[in-house]
């Protein structure tokens, strides 16, 4: 992932011409991972179009985030069959635990919540994925304790990082 200031993507479309605005801004989340707000200016002023109109087709298409991921992407699923084994209540405990909505990331960086239409594993729903590792049979009480081993998790590989003095 590229945190530079300037983007090859600039070179590779036309200034003055708003019709590349959708690909263009694809092209950045795909290479940064999200769209960082500095870059709507960018964008704009790379296309010739007001900010507002970037803003304004940046958040109608989901397709497009506003945040880095966190290290641990929680994907809550919230198809039928998770739906009516409490899939709703997984998601409320786990907004409450974190302190963010579905779609945002924790201020901390670690973790993202999302939620997802069915992940084809129905048969021990509820489930959720942790950067791609399923999760069934959940209750809000093993939904917590689960996040307090991710936690753990993330707190040891923090500390791993840190310089050794
Ligand atoms: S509905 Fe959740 S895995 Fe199918």
């Amino acid at each position: 992932m590229q945190t530079n200031t300037h983007s090859e993507v600039y070179r590779r479309y036309p200034k003055g011409d708003p019709s590349w605005l959708i690909d263009m801004l694809q092209d950045l989340q795909e290479e940064r991972g999200y769209l960082a707000e500095e870059e709507m200016q960018r964008v704009a002023d790379h296309i010739g179009v007001p900010v507002s109109r970037v803003y304004g087709v940046a958040t109608f298409y989901n397709q497009f985030r506003f945040q880095p991921f966190g290290d641990y992407v929680i994907k809550v699923c919230r198809g039928t069959a998770c739906h009516v084994k409490g899939s709703f209540d997984l998601l409320t405990t786990l907004e409450t635990e974190l302190g963010v909505k579905a779609g945002e990331t924790t201020r901390d960086r670690v973790f993202t919540l999302e939620t997802v239409a069915c992940i084809g594993a129905c048969s021990i729903a509820p489930v959720i994925a942790v950067n791609e590792q399923f999760h069934g049979g959940l209750t809000t009480k093993s939904v917590q304790k689960l996040l307090r081993t991710y936690r753990a998790q993330a707190t040891k590989k923090e500390a791993a990082h840190e310089p050794v003095s």
